[in-house]
């Protein structure tokens, strides 16, 4: 076990870059089993644990890989079973893309329901309506998920709700079904798109992935392909919101400026500037930033996966804030360790109300989740005095060196084997 050891109240200065995006990572890599010639080449891939897990799981399915440095390759030519139903299956949300993955490329998949953070009710209904309305038979039994299929045929899906992992998990399917598939109502995320892409790569017929409605035309097979993920919006707004929360000026490097137009928009709404470049984007801030309120939606709205980060920074800004998560009903347990450190957040339900105090003050926090467990950084990173991270497991599968990063910046952090968690 290891904890991350903050010294607070410095700020941050220089420049860092952002690694390739975890939530598109984790979906290419079930993706490029579906190839069946060739070899997927894939680059910007994070060093985080949940990338190696979703990489042992395929290569329990004999699929070869060969790991390079931010790159691995997958022969996937030889792959022998359809069924994933191992601790590493279990243990991570993004697994599931393997029922599509697998149901599209062998008509036929059992894998174990998929685990990932506690953060509220994360059912699999869409998946699987979409499934069944290509043409599978699904059933849960035993905690494995089983669809088979004679043949899938392409349909009209309209999603109830919208889904990342449903509408990746569909397309997926779709891309090797007989016929056209209109998917309605889905999610616009920039890692849906950037699966897209690497769909049409690989030889899928793909397209309006980014808006409302998906048009995907199968195709007979994919094969390999080379490829490069898209950079990670999640983690460039975590470092943009802890430049804000320090104080300083840092440049958050190797991002797509547009992906990150909503989390700008409230630092400088916040009293932040925020200078947009080309493949970065600087932030300079100096004490204390005005509170505001912020409601969580798919994109392009405010990510629910910058939540907690950006509740953390209005804990100390001046004012009262209203934060609404309408994705995630659990994101807010994390609150309970701010307090520890003087916050003022009242919970209730799905609302923060956040009656800003002038600082923190650093104090020993337990890690919940993943996003949390980042938030508790940028919490010990601005507080006055000494703060503990635990459990910062959590943090590693999906925030690749996260305190290497912030000494680049000039934050006094250090890694230390612990025996708590
Ligand atoms: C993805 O989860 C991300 N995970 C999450 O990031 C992210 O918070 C979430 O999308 C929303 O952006 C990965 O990409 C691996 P959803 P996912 O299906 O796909 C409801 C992080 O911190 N829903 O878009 O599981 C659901 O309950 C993680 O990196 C159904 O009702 O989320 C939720 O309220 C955490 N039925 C909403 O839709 C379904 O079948 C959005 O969930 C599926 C979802």
């Amino acid at each position: 076990m290891e904890k991350l050891v903050i010294n607070g109240g410095r700020k941050l200065f220089g420049k860092i870059d952002i690694s390739g995006a975890k939530n598109a990572a984790v979906a290419i890599l079930p993706a490029a089993i579906m190839a069946s010639q060739g070899v997927a080449v894939i680059d910007n891939i994070p060093e985080i644990e949940d990338v190696q897990c979703i990489e042992r799981i395929i290569e329990s399915l004999n699929c070869k890989i060969i790991k390079g440095k931010n790159s691995v390759s997958i022969d996937s030519t030889a792959i022998n079973s359809v069924c994933a139903n191992t601790d590493d299956v279990r243990r991570m949300r993004a697994s599931y893309y393997l029922i599509g993955a697998l149901l599209g490329r062998f008509k036929q998949a059992n894998v174990a329901l998929p685990g990932g953070c506690s953060i509220g009710v994360r059912p699999i209904d869409q998946h699987i309506k979409g499934f069944e309305a290509l043409g599978a038979h699904v059933t849960i039994e035993h905690g494995v998920v089983s669809a088979k299929a004679e043949k899938l045929v392409g349909a009209n899906i309209f999603f109830d709700v919208v889904s990342v992992g449903a509408t990746i998990n569909v397309m997926l399917a779709a891309a090797l079904a007989e016929g056209t598939t209109v998917l309605e109502n889905v999610a616009k995320e920039p890692h849906v798109v950037d699966v897209a892409n690497f769909l049409n790569t690989m030889g899928a017929n793909i397209k309006g992935a980014g808006t409302d409605v998906i048009r995907i035309v199968g195709v007979k097979e994919l094969k390999g392909c080379n490829y490069s993920v898209i950079p990670d919006q999640i983690e460039a707004g975590t470092y943009m919101i802890a430049a804000a929360a320090c104080g300083g000026e840092v440049e958050v490097g190797n991002i797509i400026p547009k992906h990150m137009e909503s989390i700008s928009a409230k630092l400088m709404e916040m009293g932040a500037e925020v200078i947009e470049n080309e493949d970065s984007i600087i932030v300079r801030a100096n004490g204390r930033l005005k509170g505001v309120n912020v409601k969580t939606l798919p994109y392009p709205g405010f990510p629910t996966d910058v939540q907690q980060p950006m509740t953390t920074l209005l804990s100390v800004s001046h004012g009262r804030s209203i934060v609404n998560e309408s994705i995630w009903e659990s994101r807010f347990k994390f609150v309970d360790e701010l307090k520890k450190m003087g916050a003022n957040i009242k919970v209730e339900g799905r609302t923060a109300i956040i009656d800003g105090v002038s600082q923190l003050t650093g104090a020993v926090l337990k890690a919940t989740d993943l996003r949390a467990g980042a938030a508790m950084v940028i919490a010990g990173l601005m507080a006055e005095g000494v703060t503990e991270v635990t459990c910062i497991d959590h943090v590693d599968r999906g925030y690749p060196h996260i305190e290497e990063k912030f000494k680049m910046l000039g934050a006094d952090i250090r890694r230390v084997k612990t025996e708590d968690c």
